[in-house]
């Protein structure tokens, strides 16, 4: 199984970026953190992050010819104004989970509207870096559970 999690601009700045609301890990630490969880639980992962949303509409559409199975997403700030994500999503088809390390529920105004949640499976939202985990772990089960539908018939 071969995921991709794919994250938007200034997650890079984790660490140095309003460590208050985002926390004191480093982009280099959530890393880590993802790999050696995707090791554990024995998938495969790519990671990526872009601070151009046209490049995150290239990867995800990429990501249809190399046979990913799975997509974690934290669109970050074009989580509240990408239209472009949301079609690339739909594009694809790729069972995705949308994660957001903040609460974003609980913050600005501008940040209730989610464009990608259209098209997502599941959102995790105020779970800091084991919110990334849990999507792999989510995504996992729920391909598991699907592949086990689609060979009874
Ligand atoms: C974020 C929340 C967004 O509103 C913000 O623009 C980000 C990060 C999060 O992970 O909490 O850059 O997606």
């Amino acid at each position: 199984m071969k995921f991709l999690i794919l994250n938007g601009p200034n997650l890079n700045m984790l660490g140095i970026r309003e460590p208050g609301i985002y926390g004191n890990g480093t982009y280099e630490e959530l890393k880590m953190r993802i790999t050696d969880h995707s090791i554990t639980v024995g998938v495969e992962v790519e990671i990526f992050q872009s601070n151009h949303e046209g490049v995150l509409v290239d990867k995800l559409q990429e990501s249809y010819f190399n046979k990913i199975d799975g997509i974690v997403i934290n669109p970050a700030a074009y989580t509240h104004t990408s239209v472009a994500l949301l079609d690339a999503l739909k594009s694809i088809a790729i069972p995705t989970v949308e994660v957001h390390i903040s609460k974003v529920e609980e913050r600005e105004n501008f940040r209730q509207v989610s464009y990608v949640r259209q098209a997502v499976i599941k959102t995790i939202t105020g779970k800091g870096f084991d919110g990334y985990l849990e999507a792999i772990d989510y995504l996992k089960e729920y391909l598991e559970k699907n592949e086990r539908k689609s060979t009874k018939g």
